[in-house]
């Protein structure tokens, strides 16, 4: 099959640059220099683009991979929402589970899905090509080496059936882009009832949709507890980070903010015998949080602290205090006032660590789903370190570190300090 590519006619130079300096239009030195950048970049677009060069590049062993990989990440861009239909489906129909326990033929996977082997092939083939799956010997399939990761972390199977909400929601994403009330209807920001403000539960709206649950409280509970034990069982990677990362040992008191279940507090509590922990969240998370811990040995030292940070004092008597994952879920103004709070608890010498995804000042890769996802949930933002430490020191703290962790994909790291 050949593709034929019109190509849209790129716009000249001058078009795209504007006039160039001149007496009644004085451009400073600066932006003479800028034009001469934008002006060569131009240059190497049109290039980029010309079907000589790409023919040239395609036949010339020194050039050819530079051309292989843009033309793959092209591709990738176009197939990013087959790939998480890929492994969504393997993951909801048993394929990866089955495949795990151990290798098996194509035949029988169709068997044990109940679906015809000549339709499930595709899923299969797909599943091997990005490495879900992998080929064994006599025609059997194994778990693959990304496949391992998805099934071996309950963490990840989770956020994976939690994603297709926001893959639902983007279906309209011009509606997202729209204006704030563009996701009043999007699952995300049902999925997460503290999104609506300081509602109680009975304003809480139900869930749009298929989620409609007549009873207004009971679904609200239902949301807390559903939305709390997705956090919980994806945080270890987040705590990892942070406990490998940063040294508690001379703290005495932490008190971690928008706690959720408490795993966070509990593997602090079990690393450092001698400290005391304070575990705040709003009132219903709280309920939960204090239920799963009340058998453990160092229930003594934990105090648990019903209560919304943007309504209730934040208590003193912490030396650090921990926001994991919380901030990016809320405006600039909401978390401005957090800050300012939680540098007022602290007494001087005291530090705020705050742990969460962040954007790249450049961009990455993974910000473009993370920037989808918080606008989807609401008023979320990712931020990035700077934009984070600058609302820091405007809050009030004197100096602000981004500590640096191998896996920042999972969370960044600031620690902000109180003189
Ligand atoms: C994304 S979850 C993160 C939970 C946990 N820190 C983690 O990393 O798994 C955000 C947490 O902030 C809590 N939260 C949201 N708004 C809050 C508020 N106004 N006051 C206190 N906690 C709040 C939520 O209930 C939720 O437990």
């Amino acid at each position: 099959m050949t593709l034929n590519i019109e190509l849209k006619a790129y716009p000249s130079v001058s078009t795209a640059m504007g006039a160039s300096p001149s007496a009644s239009n004085p451009n400073t030195l600066e932006e003479v220099k800028l034009d001469w950048r934008e002006r060569l970049r131009n240059r190497i677009d049109r290039w980029m683009v010309s079907p000589q060069l790409y023919r040239l590049s395609v036949s010339t062993f020194f050039t050819r991979w530079y051309t292989q990989k843009r033309t793959r990440e092209v591709f990738d861009l176009m197939a990013g929402f087959v790939h998480f239909q890929v492994l969504l489906n393997c993951l909801r129909l048993g394929v990866l589970a089955r495949v795990q326990q151990s290798p098996c033929s194509l035949a029988e996977l169709a068997n044990h899905v109940g679906l015809p082997a000549n339709r499930l092939d595709r899923l299969v083939w797909s599943a091997v090509a990005l490495k879900l799956m992998d080929q064994r010997s006599g025609a059997r399939y194994g778990i693959g080496p990304l496949g391992v990761l998805v099934v071996s972390y309950p963490g990840i199977e989770a956020m994976v059936e939690h994603n297709a909400l926001l893959y639902a929601d983007m279906a309209d994403t011009p509606q997202m882009l729209k204006s704030p009330e563009g996701v009043d209807n999007a699952q995300m920001h049902h999925y997460w009832p503290y999104t609506f403000g300081e509602q109680t539960n009975e304003r809480i709206p139900p869930s749009p949709a298929r989620d409609i649950d007549t009873n207004h409280e009971q679904d609200a509970a239902n949301k807390t507890a559903r939305y709390s034990q997705l956090m919980s069982v994806s945080q270890n990677f987040v705590i990892q980070e942070i406990i490998d990362n940063y040294d508690f040992m001379p703290h005495q008191c932490v008190l971690d903010i928008g706690c959720g279940l408490g795993r966070f507090a509990s593997t602090l509590a079990q690393h450092h015998p001698g400290l005391a922990l304070l575990l705040m969240d709003l009132p219903e998370v709280v309920k939960l949080t204090e239920r799963s811990h009340v058998n453990t040995h160092y229930i003594s030292r934990m105090r648990f602290i019903p209560g919304s940070f943007k309504t209730d004092p934040i208590p003193s008597g912490a030396d650090l205090v921990t926001l994991v994952r919380v901030a990016h879920d809320h405006c600039d103004a909401d978390v401005l006032a957090l800050l300012a709070k939680i540098h007022a608890a602290l007494a001087p010498g005291g530090r705020l660590l705050l742990a969460e995804p962040m954007a790249d000042a450049r961009g990455e890769r993974q910000d473009a789903y993370f920037h989808f996802y918080l606008m989807a949930m609401g008023e979320g933002l990712l931020r990035t370190p700077q934009k984070l430490s600058s609302m820091m020191q405007q809050a009030g703290f004197s100096r602000v570190e981004l500590l640096s962790n191998p896996m920042p994909t999972h969370a960044r790291i600031l620690i902000a300090h109180k003189t």
